[in-house]
Order: structure tokens, then C-alpha cells, then sequence
């Protein structure tokens, strides 16, 4: 029996085809129920009691690598088929590119702002979003009052109970990463952070409870204000073109004295008057300042020998005015016939 096993265990492992005609036949003389190896089963019964375990390991093996065997040539040989028969398939065809998906806008936007700030020298930086109070608002010279620190605007994860300096929350804003840097590198510095930035606020076409900031910082000896001015003059025409104008409004900042708002002359009507800068002719764009002494000396950097300037901008805000986009809601939706919109761009 042993023998006649083996022989079989032989047969099954030398048969090969590549016709599903013969492979019916193979199954058929060894898997069928009238075939072989059920015969062969049938015939167990007469195995001596001592033989049994050996004979019935080799006959088990022998069902399977027949079985075995008959799937894997019915795979090979519909797969074979498949590929030379069917005439349809043209291998020669170009690629069909009809849905190759777009970079979101805000992406594209980041690049570009990063990319204009990369060729003055700013290289970039990035900082946690779960963020704690030193480096959201204390070191950024935040009285302990500030109304910026009140629950209404701040999403704080620690609980009620936390002191007010211990308190972690969502970052407000990317000018924790200036703390961060300062604290990290000595002067000179120049940086530019990006980053997403979370405020309780409700949702609107002009508010979002999270939106994007990039925030820059440049900390070297004398330092000035022109050298802030005509950072954010190179910025502006590069990013909205050459005949954009600026100008500059006094405003108010913890972090940074003197503080200023910056408008740009309004990219849709020229400056004559719009739906856009509410026929104010000027659009703003970024809040800047020079960096406060009080700001340098938190991060151990000496306010007397070095002097920095600073600026912030919405990322979702400069892409509204560049691509006309009249509700923020949209950036967050995700659909589809929005995003189509800037299929191509980088
Ligand atoms: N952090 C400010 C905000 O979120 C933006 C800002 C204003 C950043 C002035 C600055 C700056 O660095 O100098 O509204």
C-alpha cells in the first residue's frame, strides 16, 4: 500500500499542463470520487494497526499536493489566458490621467509663502500644536489678565482647576514657535513657522475654530524697522504682484513694540475701490512689530545687543484675497468641485 502510495505521490508531483481539458482529467483520475486517492482511502481499512499512523500521514499528504496542485495550474492557466486570448487589452495605450487629484489650496499657498521667505534667507520652523502657557502667551508677554487667555478664545486641555501658568491648551497662535526658537538657537535668527492654530470661535465664512498661520522672526543685530518694512514690501509684490503698494497702521501687540497692521494696495480693483476692500481701495494682511524687549529677555536673549522684528499672517485669509474665495468654510469641506479648481497648481 505504501508503495503503490508513494507511486501516486510521484505521478501527482511530475503532471503538469497548461489545457484546462487535461487538468479536468487529472482531477478526475485522482480526486474524483470514483478516483485514485478516494480509492486509496477506501483501501486504509486494511492497513495493519502498526502501519496506520505512517500510511495515513503519506496519504493525507498525497490528497493534499493533489489538490494543491490542481488550483495552482487552474490559476496559472486562466491567468495565461486571460492575458494572451483577450485582445481587447492594449499595452501600448497611454497612462488615462483623469482624476489626478489636486494639491489643496491652502498647501499651495504655504509653498508659496515659505518659497518667497526661503530666497531672503528664512529657513523653516515648527513648533508643537498642544502648546503650554509659557509659550502661547507668558513669554510672549501676555499680562496674566489678557483677555486672549480667557476660555472663550483658548481651548484649553488642562481643567479649571489649573493655575492660569500651568494651563496647556491649543496653540492660538504660531508665535509660540518664535519663544521656541529663541529659547533653542542664539542670534542671529531667521525664521519662518507654519502651522495650524486653534481659537474658540464659532464657525462663519469669515471665522473657523482652527486656520493657519505662518509666522517669521528675525533676531540679529541692529535689526530695524525699515529692515520689517521692506521684508513685507519684498513679500507682498512678490506674492500678489509687482504693482501691489503696502502701507503700514499703528496697532497693538503683547509681544512686539511698536506694533503695526499691514494693508496692501486691493489685488482685484488696483486700489480704486471694490466689493473686496469695501471701496477702501486696501486690503489687510498681516500683523508685524519689532519684537519687545521683554520678549528677547524671557528667552535669554540680551534686548541690548540684539533687536528683532516679527510678523504673522493668516494663511487662509491671504489665499481668500489671491484666489477671491469668499467663504473659509470651504477650505474644510473638502468638496470636491472646490478642489478642482486648482488642479495643476503646486
Ligand atoms: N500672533 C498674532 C495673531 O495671531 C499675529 C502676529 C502679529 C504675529 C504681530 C506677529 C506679530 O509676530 O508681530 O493674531
Amino acid at each position: 500500500m505504501k508503495d503503490k502510495i508513494e507511486k501516486i505521490l510521484k505521478e501527482v508531483e511530475d503532471f503538469s499542463t497548461d489545457s484546462l481539458e487535461k487538468l479536468e482529467e487529472f482531477r478526475i483520475e485522482y480526486l474524483s470520487k470514483k478516483g485514485k486517492i478516494p480509492a486509496l482511502f477506501g483501501d486504509f481499512k486494511t492497513v495493519a494497526a502498526e502501519e496506520r499512523k505512517e500510511v495515513g500521514s503519506i496519504l493525507n499528504t498525497l490528497k493534499n499536493n493533489a489538490q494543491h496542485k490542481l488550483n495552482e495550474l487552474k490559476q496559472i492557466i486562466t491567468l495565461t489566458n486571460h492575458t494572451t486570448d483577450n485582445e481587447d487589452i492594449d499595452l501600448t495605450r497611454p497612462v488615462d490621467f483623469r482624476n489626478p487629484g489636486t494639491r489643496h489650496p491652502l498647501s499651495i499657498v504655504r509653498r508659496q509663502i515659505l518659497d518667497i521667505f526661503s530666497r531672503i534667507g528664512y529657513t523653516v520652523a515648527e513648533g508643537p500644536e498642544i502648546e503650554n502657557d509659557w509659550h502661547n502667551f507668558s513669554a510672549l508677554n501676555f499680562p496674566e489678565e489678557h483677555p486672549a487667555r480667557d476660555m472663550q478664545d483658548t481651548f484649553f486641555i488642562s481643567d479649571d482647576k489649573t493655575p492660569s501658568l500651568e494651563k496647556i491648551a491649543l496653540r492660538t497662535h504660531t508665535s509660540s514657535v518664535q519663544v521656541r526658537v529663541m529659547e533653542s538657537q542664539k542670534p542671529p535668527i531667521r525664521i519662518v513657522a507654519p502651522g495650524r492654530v486653534f481659537r474658540n470661535e464659532a464657525i462663519s465664512a469669515r471665522a473657523h475654530c482652527i486656520f493657519h498661520q505662518v509666522e517669521g522672526l528675525y533676531i540679529d543685530h541692529n535689526v530695524s524697522f525699515a529692515d520689517l518694512k521692506q521684508t513685507l514690501y519684498y513679500f507682498a509684490r512678490e506674492f500678489f504682484g509687482e504693482h501691489t503698494r503696502v502701507r503700514f497702521r499703528p496697532s497693538y501687540f503683547p509681544f512686539t513694540e511698536p506694533s503695526a497692521e499691514m494693508d496692501i494696495s486691493c489685488n482685484i480693483c488696483g486700489g480704486s475701490g471694490c466689493k473686496i476692500c469695501k471701496y477702501s481701495g486696501w486690503v489687510e494682511i498681516l500683523g508685524c512689530g519689532m519684537v519687545d524687549p521683554n520678549v528677547l529677555e524671557s528667552c535669554n536673549i540680551d534686548s541690548k545687543e540684539f533687536t528683532g522684528l516679527a510678523f504673522g499672517m493668516g494663511i487662509e485669509r491671504i489665499t481668500m484675497l489671491k484666489y477671491q474665495i469668499d467663504d473659509l468654510r470651504l477650505f474644510f469641506e473638502n468638496d470636491i468641485r472646490f478642489l478642482k479648481q486648482f488642479e495643476g497648481a503646486l
